[in-house]
């Protein structure tokens, strides 16, 4: 008898609205667990805004090693309205990213069944392509800085940096990403190579050089950033996957998560693909702290994180029967969704996507 696959997962709901989209996530999780022979460990944490004003402690470095022990790690959201902007998500978001060496960011923007797209004529058909983001360089590193500060003289800079080794093991990801997504097989640079010349002349080297010689199979194309926005909008069937550096990542993906129907849905990953790497999955919307306790947020983001979870984690089929489960409840039950406008409480819809993904939808 094969043995028990068994995950430790650190479950860490944070500020707001987190918890509550958590819980439906692991619920969820249960349901799939049970049906498809595996089983969760889950371990909680409670980084956030609240601990942070009592103790003064955003992750310390003891949590990050903490952290190293598990198979994954499973956010809710980052952000309280008492803690000025940027010490949580410096201090606990990034802090993770960086220590734990989570390279790749990985956004699915894909059109679910029911759910409403700002893009005119455009359908599920359309809009179904993945955003792979490197998440450890780029201006994300911190490094520049201020002189004269505060004065008419002050002056700032924050220098985005990339190495051939950070953009070369992107690159084989997005790669073998697109080949194993087997879809329209065709990985999109964005970058700016009219402007950004030593950075993304550097991508650009590197992706077809590796393109030509271990991917083949994948077809090459190239986007400009500001033309990617406009294509995001204007054809996004066009695109497959995209592999982009972190700071234009962080920009086109709102918009991608704009286009699949806002931060009601959108997910993503925060992902070391190296043997033993810990990886980490978010709902991408933030800790919406007016509606904490109402029982009104959507969790299908944060259940939606959780199926990345088990994607990556091997548990394919588990994945699957999530999201199908996902697209019936968007497909046939949510009104909206939108905060307190699905037709439906944040709990009914946690128990009917664990129930669908025990059971299967209901036929047809
Ligand atoms: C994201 C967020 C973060 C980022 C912030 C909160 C630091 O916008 O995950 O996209 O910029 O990466
Ligand atoms: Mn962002």
């Amino acid at each position: 008898m094969s043995k028990t696959r068994t995950y430790k997962i650190a479950v860490m709901g944070g500020d707001g609205t987190g918890p509550e989209v958590v819980r439906e996530g692991l619920k969820v999780l249960n349901a799939a667990q049970n049906k498809f022979g595996f089983k969760l460990e889950c371990t909680e944490f409670d980084f956030g805004g609240e601990r942070y004003k009592r103790t003064g402690e955003t992750l310390p470095d003891s949590a990050v090693e903490e952290l190293r022990q598990f198979d994954a790690i499973y956010l809710g959201a980052i952000g309280h309205p008492d803690v000025a902007p940027g010490i949580l998500e410096k201090g606990i978001l990034l802090k993770a990213r960086f220590a734990l060496d989570q390279y790749i960011n990985l956004r699915p923007v894909k059109l679910y069944p029911g759910v409403e797209t700002p893009i005119k004529d455009k359908g599920p058909e359309d809009i179904d392509f993945v955003v792979v983001r490197e998440n450890t360089q780029d201006l994300y590193c911190g490094m520049g800085g201020v002189m004269h500060y505060g004065t008419p003289n002050e002056v700032a800079t924050q220098t985005a940096i990339y190495s051939r080794f950070g953009v070369d093991r992107c690159l084989k990801y997005a790669f073998e990403y697109t080949r194993k997504r087997n879809k329209k097989k065709t990985l999109t640079l964005c970058g700016k190579t009219n402007v950004l010349t030593h950075l993304y002349g550097l991508w650009e080297r590197a992706f077809h050089e590796m393109g030509q010689k271990d991917y083949p199979d994948i077809k090459r194309d190239y986007a400009h950033v500001d033309a990617t926005t406009m294509w995001m909008v204007k054809n996004p069937e066009w695109f497959d996957v995209i592999v982009t550096g972190n700071m234009f990542g962080d920009i086109i993906t709102d918009l991608g998560a704009m286009i699949q129907g806002g931060m009601g849905i959108a997910a993503g990953g925060n992902i070391n693909p190296d043997p033993g790497g810990v990886s980490m999955f978010e709902p991408i919307g933030g800790s919406a702290p007016k509606y904490t306790g109402k029982n009104v947020i959507n969790p299908l983001a944060a259940i939606g994180a959780g199926q990345m979870m088990l994607e990556t984690l091997g548990e394919t089929d588990a994945a699957a029967a999530i999201e199908k489960a996902i697209m019936y409840v968007t497909g046939r039950k949510l009104k909206s969704l939108a905060a307190g406008k699905m037709g439906y409480s944040t709990t009914e819809v946690g128990d009917m996507v664990a129930q669908y993904t025990a059971d299967g939808p209901p036929a047809e």
